[in-house]
């Protein structure tokens, strides 16, 4: 394989250093804008792609069934992946050394998931947009040893969705996700929109995870304030795991409808998801399910944790594009052709039913209000002016709410930094962003929410289930460096 000059400049630094991320006071401030602007001289747009191949698609994990349980079975590992096209970098994966397979389960299934921990290092999975007790849901409570296996066992009890999972210790989410522990998880149920829509894992139901990373040329993989401070970073771009940066991926089509579920698992990176001829998408999801109708929409914007599903006519041959856009500074980083579908189908689809899913939309007039202050003093991140560094500060912080309770949120965000809010335990509906009501595509079910600088955005949602008082979900930013600099506080669900 050809190495590349990894030193050669625009096509390879074709993004900005990813300015702002680590925040921090005057001093920091200064040290990262000079940062972001001596990368800007070698950053820009991104070369046209030269080389095409076919899209790999992450396993499907198969569960063994014991007593009406499917177990599936999770083995956390090291190894060696190339984040970099020829250049070996230290990794981590589930059941492989890079990424995981992806996980598929219906709703009112019956699961277990055997994890086994041979990082090395504490570590803990997170089901991120799973409603499960706060018991199994993998937040820092229940961070477990190398050498040991975990084995939450719950039930699927959610409409169908795009999840996924990684892990959630306190400190290490970063650079653990980083190294590539992170995987899809798709819930499926008996609706007649799923009947409908492609649900053929793998022929017509294709997951598209996608990492933005930054690593130094020798593809040493950097996570924290430290690292993004070092000269010579390149910014690699990954889809399901293989490095974009000058590959476009080519899928061609036995069906002629695929569903594509996008996966924005950067640490900190927006990607915008659109097509190259400026023709429009047809998205039906957002991250907790589908929206009550296919809506056509120009670009999908995924903040980091969050996902989107569209479908595709294979018949357009549509590209794929990814416009990574970085940190909280506004401004183009680079324009990726991801994804060429070609069309090798024979089928005619039915139309897509009129009606994907009824929202009904809260009336949050008796709502229980709180506001969430997103803060941060120097280079550590606050929620409502404590850092959840340590479990004891994020008990101290805790949100304590009922069974039943029915909540309206406004999330402040009191620093000039972007960030990306995600509530663990129920989905929420947005309410309004920055003062506008929701509109279109933002109606729907969701996790995870973009917070501009200074903006705010409300949100609402109903604490259904599963009280516990021991045992805590999370709030918290999903720029994993923000996350691990504090920006996360613990949420306690008591019986009512
Ligand atoms: Cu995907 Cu609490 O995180
Ligand atoms: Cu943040």
């Amino acid at each position: 394989m050809e190495k590349r000059d990894l030193a050669a400049g625009p096509q390879l630094n074709r993004r900005r250093f990813i300015g702002g991320l680590v925040g921090g006071g005057t001093a920091l401030a200064g040290v990262t804008s000079a940062l972001s602007l001596i990368s800007l001289s070698g950053g820009g747009t991104a070369a046209a792609a030269t080389a095409t191949t076919a899209l790999t698609i992450p396993p499907l994990l198969s569960p063994t069934t014991t007593d009406g349980v499917d177990v599936y079975t999770l083995d956390m590992q090291t190894g060696t992946h190339q984040v970099i096209s020829g250049v070996t970098s230290s990794s981590a994966g589930f059941n492989g050394s890079y990424l995981g397979p992806t996980i598929k389960v219906a709703n009112g299934d019956s699961v277990r998931m055997d994890v086994t921990n041979n990082l090395g290092a504490d570590t803990t999975v997170h089901w991120h947009g799973a409603h499960v007790p706060a018991k199994v849901d993998g937040g820092p409570q229940v961070a477990f040893a190398s050498g040991e296996t975990w084995s939450p066992a719950f039930t699927i009890n959610q409409e169908a969705a795009t999840l996924w999972y990684h892990p959630h210790a306190l400190g290490t989410t970063a650079k653990q996700v980083s190294q590539g522990l992170a995987g899809m998880l798709i819930v499926d149920d008996d609706s007649d929109t799923s009947a409908a829509l492609p649900s053929e894992y793998g022929v017509d139901d294709i997951p598209i995870i996608l990492q933005c990373l930054a690593s130094s040329a020798a593809g040493d993989v950097k996570y924290d304030v430290t690292g993004y401070r070092t000269s010579g970073l390149v910014f690699p771009v990954l889809v399901n795991g293989v490095n974009a940066d000058s590959t476009t991926f080519t899928f061609a089509a036995t069906k002629r409808r695929i569903r594509l579920r996008f996966l924005n698992a950067s640490l900190s990176d927006i990607i915008t998801i659109q097509r190259s001829d400026g023709a429009t998408l047809t998205q039906v999801a957002t991250e907790q399910g589908y929206l009550t109708s296919a809506t056509e929409v120009s670009t999908i914007r995924l903040v980091a944790g969050s996902r989107a599903e569209v479908v595709i006519d294979a018949a357009d041959a549509p590209t794929i594009q990814a416009v990574i856009t970085t940190g909280w500074i506004a401004g183009g980083s680079g324009t990726y052709p991801i994804l060429s579908i070609t069309d090798n189908s024979s089928d005619t689809p039915a139309d897509l039913p009129s009606t994907l899913n009824t929202i009904t939309r809260y009336d949050t007039s008796g709502f229980t209000a709180r506001t969430i202050t997103l803060g941060q003093s120097g280079a550590t991140m606050l929620i409502n002016g404590v850092a959840g560094t340590t479990e004891a500060a994020m008990e101290a912080n805790m949100i304590m709410t009922t069974v039943g309770a029915k909540e309206i949120w406004t999330i402040k965000n009191s620093t000039q930094l972007e960030h990306s809010f995600h509530l663990h335990d129920v989905p929420f509906q947005v309410i309004s962003i920055n003062g506008t009501a929701a509109s279109g595509v933002d109606l729907g079910w969701k996790d995870t929410v973009e917070v501009i600088g200074t903006g705010t955005v409300v949100i609402a949602m109903e604490f259904t289930d599963y009280a516990d008082d021991t045992y805590m979900y999370m709030l918290h930013c999903h720029l994993a460096q923000h996350e691990d600099e504090g920006m996360m506080a613990g949420l306690m669900v008591t019986a009512s």
